[in-house]
């Protein structure tokens, strides 16, 4: 295991301190990944969950639950995403910051699919979303010691420890679930409340099935839904943020507070 200074600098430099040429990200995904690819200058290729169409690589990014758009992937997904890492030297890493908020589906990490086997596999985790402790940059990796020990050898001559008092802020904050599930109730309540809003307003929800997102979409393009949204003072991000295939959707972020939720879920109902 490898504390990173959040999860941000870890997945943008990934591609850079594994010398990957040839990096894989999914479709429709958190911009870090495109970023990390035009950090290290390596080919990225944007890829849908199915590896049985991935082509060649040395380094792939899955992200579950993902952001935007919520989806879990299948643990049969994960298993193909894991035997292609595996059939060449290549590296699955993936981003698990979500796992924590589970809502109509309990997400679950990779390596409970791996049986102790963590070759090619590294995942990483974020204390800014478990704990709500984004200012602390606190993150972590674990997995392949091999890659782990590559990445600690590198990262230590670039100055990328942990600063010990926010370790410790990390250990305290680890050793505690009810805060978690406290946290996590908080984001099923209020996508039910936001999701019940959308859904009389003429809304499709998909997928949206953990996390901190909800991924909608209706016959108007996603700048057209921003505008929609923020003419009722909501603000929600395009689609077109996550790539391409993103741009007839808008993504609802379920962090703000319990009351502002409510209050915009009624200003949507009034259409
Ligand atoms: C999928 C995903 N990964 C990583 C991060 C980065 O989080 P941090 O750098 O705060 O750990 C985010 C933040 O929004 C995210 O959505």
């Amino acid at each position: 295991m490898l504390p990173t200074i959040g999860s941000k600098e870890l997945i943008t430099l990934l591609p850079t301190l594994l010398e990957s040429q040839k990096v894989l990200i999914p479709k429709i995904a958190y911009p870090s990944y495109q970023v990390s690819g035009l950090v290290s200058k390596s080919e990225v290729v944007e890829v849908d969950i199915a590896s049985d169409t991935w082509p060649d690589g040395d380094l792939a990014w899955v992200n579950t639950p993902s952001n935007p758009t919520g989806r879990v992937h299948s643990e049969a997904e994960l298993n193909a995403n894991i035997a292609w890492a595996r059939s060449g030297a290549r590296v699955l890493a993936v981003d698990e910051c979500y796992v924590p908020f589970p809502d109509s589906k309990k997400p679950f990490s990779i390596f409970s699919l791996t049986n102790g086997d963590n070759r090619n596999i590294i995942a990483a985790h974020s204390l800014s979303k478990r704990s709500n402790l984004a200012g602390y940059r606190a993150g972590f990796i674990f997995g392949d010691p091999k890659i782990v020990n590559q990445l600690l050898e590198v990262r230590k001559h670039l100055g990328l420890m942990m600063p010990l008092p926010v370790q410790a802020a990390m250990v305290a904050a680890l050793s505690d679930e009810t805060h978690v599930l406290e946290q996590s109730a908080r984001y099923v309540a209020r996508r039910k409340v936001m999701a019940s809003a959308l859904v009389a307003t003429g809304f499709k929800i998909e997928f949206s099935e953990a996390g901190l997102y909800i991924w909608c979409s209706r016959s108007e393009g996603d700048w057209e839904l921003v505008s929609w949204f923020a003419e009722r003072g909501i603000l929600t991000t395009p689609g077109s943020f996550y790539g391409q295939a993103g741009k007839q959707h808008i993504r609802i972020s379920l962090t703000a507070t319990d009351k502002n939720i409510a209050a915009a879920a009624d200003r949507i109902r009034q259409g």
